[in-house]
C-alpha cells in the first residue's frame, strides 16, 4: 500500500492487521479441520461426503491466501510459526469426531465452524464499511462464501 492508500483507511491500520491476522489463523485451522475429516471419512456417505469436504477445505485455504496477500500489502506479516496458530486465531481448534462414520456430527462441526466464521466476517465486514473499502470488499466476498458453506452443510444434514 502506498501512502495515499494508507492514509485514506479511516482505522487502525495495526488493529486492522491484527484482525485479519486472526481471521487468517482461523481459516488455517478451518482448512486443517475440513481437509483432515475429508482423508479419514468412512462409511457409507463417504464419497459425497469427502468430496464436500475436499471443496469446501479448497476454499478456507484461498481465504487465508486472500488475507495473507491483504496482510502483506498492509506491510506486515501473517502468522509464521504453525504452532501458533490456535493461539492468534479467534476460535480454538475443534477436534474432528472420533467416530469417522459420524455423518451428522461431522456436519455439526462443520456447520458451527462456519457459524463462527459468519460472525467474525460480519464484525469485520461493519467495521470497514466506509472506513476501508478494499478491505471491506475482500471480506464481503469471503463472508458471501462462508454464508454459501454453512447453507450447504446444513442441507446435507436434512437428507
Ligand atoms: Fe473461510
Ligand atoms: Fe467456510
Amino acid at each position: 500500500m502506498g501512502k495515499k492508500a494508507r492514509a485514506i483507511v479511516d482505522l487502525s491500520l495495526k488493529e486492522l492487521v491484527r484482525d485479519l491476522n486472526k481471521a487468517y489463523c482461523d481459516e488455517w485451522l478451518a482448512f486443517y479441520l475440513y481437509w483432515y475429516m475429508a482423508q479419514t471419512v468412512s462409511g457409507k456417505f463417504y464419497n459425497g461426503m469427502k468430496e464436500a469436504l475436499e471443496s469446501i477445505a479448497k476454499d478456507e485455504l484461498e481465504h487465508a491466501a486472500e488475507l495473507a496477500d491483504m496482510i502483506t500489502k498492509m506491510g506486515d506479516v501473517p502468522t509464521a510459526n504453525p504452532m501458533d496458530l490456535e493461539k492468534n486465531a479467534n476460535n480454538s481448534y475443534t477436534l474432528p469426531p472420533k467416530n469417522s462414520a459420524d455423518i451428522n456430527r461431522i456436519i455439526r462441526v462443520v456447520t458451527e465452524a462456519e457459524g463462527d466464521a459468519i460472525e467474525t466476517y460480519q464484525k469485520l465486514a461493519k467495521k470497514t464499511q466506509g472506513k476501508d473499502y478494499n478491505t471491506h470488499r475482500l471480506i464481503l466476498h469471503i463472508l458471501s462464501e462462508e454464508i454459501d458453506h454453512e447453507e450447504r452443510f446444513e442441507n446435507l444434514l436434512e437428507r
